[in-house]
């Protein structure tokens, strides 16, 4: 059992509102922030590069930050770079891949605009062809299409572990290991998986995870991770490249030496004391535990979901029931417009949601300390906007 009120005093911004919106980004703990405040007096007092102010943040407290994220991933630290969000992770693999004209990329027709914006340049510049894998809530249809997808020119493919506009947990270790067959990589995007659930990178069968601190995992904005499978870091190309703590760079002969570590894509001066209040955010995290939080989360979007379907006018376009749902949670409520309705939320109840707005539909984001009376305190809310309101509809 997860102790839910010593859970809630560890994150003051729970007190304030309903904070359904730890998919865009999770509310920060106080451990966390109070290691942001440690670390920059620390640096006040000191000096920024102090010789223990070094020792402390940029060697030893990121590397041991590495360390837990690897733990995390079940990853080697040889295979994990830290970076500063999911973003930087898709285009260190993007970039890192020498292309050739007529190449296959398959991406799903739900990943994040962080995850086709850059395939979309790519195939502009680049002569990439992008195949684009119809995601439904049915695992086996998604595999069926995954599987016509797939041709002899097919390089790589980048899905999301749970999708963005719906919860959809893909059958994410099935992909990759078709994909494998196939000699195709794989790139997932792991932004609503890490701290939902456990992922263990080896079983799943990935080449590249991935993922941010911001959102699940609780961490500040402005760092996130990226692992890359062992055999395939020093043949992934490092597009930027800068100084680094261990790299060796000859001047007089003007050579240099790249880590031969994923630490070969991480450059120059980073925020480090963010990292160690990360590193402090995946503690709060983990001693929760990963399974105790999927257990709860499962057992609250159950719940939420079946009465969510039973309000008159809504739709509910997430996973209904299973294992493949997550604690996203998207629905759309017939004469409202989402910004309307998030607003109303808001104003009215506290509520805070994202909205959806290709599907017009809100998304709540069910964490590990949201509360049974909270999601109660939705419905309600939800509840009284389809009957109280004359209906809203931006136009
Ligand atoms: C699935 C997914 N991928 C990527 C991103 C972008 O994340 P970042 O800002 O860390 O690059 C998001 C952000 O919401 C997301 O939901």
């Amino acid at each position: 059992m997860i102790d839910i009120d010593a859970v809630r005093a560890g994150i003051p911004a729970l007190a304030n509102s309903v904070y359904l919106n730890t998919g865009t980004f999770g509310p920060l703990p106080t451990v966390a922030a109070d290691e942001i405040r440690r670390a920059y007096s620390e640096v006040e007092r000191l000096g920024t590069f102090s010789p223990p102010i070094f020792a402390e943040m940029e060697l030893q407290g990121f590397e041991a930050v590495r360390g837990q994220v690897a733990a995390l991933l079940g990853a080697s630290p040889a295979e994990v770079a830290l970076t500063r969000n999911v973003t930087d992770g898709i285009n260190i693999v993007l970039h890192g891949i020498d292309w050739q004209a007529g190449d296959e990329v398959i991406l799903t027709d739900q990943e994040h605009p962080a995850g086709t914006v850059p395939w979309l340049a790519l195939a502009q510049r680049a002569g990439v062809v992008l195949r684009w894998l119809e995601l439904s809530l049915d695992s086996d249809a998604v595999m069926r299409r995954f599987e016509a997808l797939l041709t002899p020119k097919t390089r790589l493919a980048q899905l999301s572990h749970v999708s963005c506009l719906t919860g959809f947990r893909l059958p994410v270790g099935r992909l990759c290991a078709t994909a494998r067959q196939a000699g195709v990589l794989t790139l997932i995007d792991g932004a609503h998986a890490e701290g939902q659930f456990s992922v263990d990178f080896q079983t799943l069968g990935c080449d590249f995870y991935a993922a941010c601190g911001h959102k699940w995992l609780l961490g500040p904005q402005g760092v996130g991770m990226v692992a890359i499978r062992r055999e395939l870091v020093e043949m992934l190309r490092p597009l930027w490249l800068g100084w680094d703590v261990q790299q060796s760079y000859d001047r007089g002969e003007r050579r240099y030496q790249l880590q031969t570590t994923a630490a070969r894509f991480e450059q120059s001066t980073r925020p480090w004391p963010l990292y160690l209040a990360f590193g402090k955010s995946i503690d709060f995290v983990t001693r929760v535990g990963l399974d105790k939080i999927e257990t709860r989360v499962q057992a609250l979007r159950s719940r939420f979901v079946a009465a969510l379907s039973n309000l008159p006018g809504v739709t509910v376009l997430s996973p209904v029931a299973g294992a493949r749902g997550t604690g996203l949670i998207t629905a759309r409520v017939e004469g409202w417009s989402c910004e309307a309705l998030q607003e109303r939320l808001w104003k009215r109840h506290r509520v805070i949601t994202n909205i959806i707005r290709e599907f017009n539909a809100l998304r709540f984001s069910i964490a590990f300390f949201t509360t049974e009376a909270e999601l109660e305190l939705a419905l309600d809310a939800i509840n009284l906007a389809v009957r109280g309101e004359s209906p809203k509809i931006d136009t």
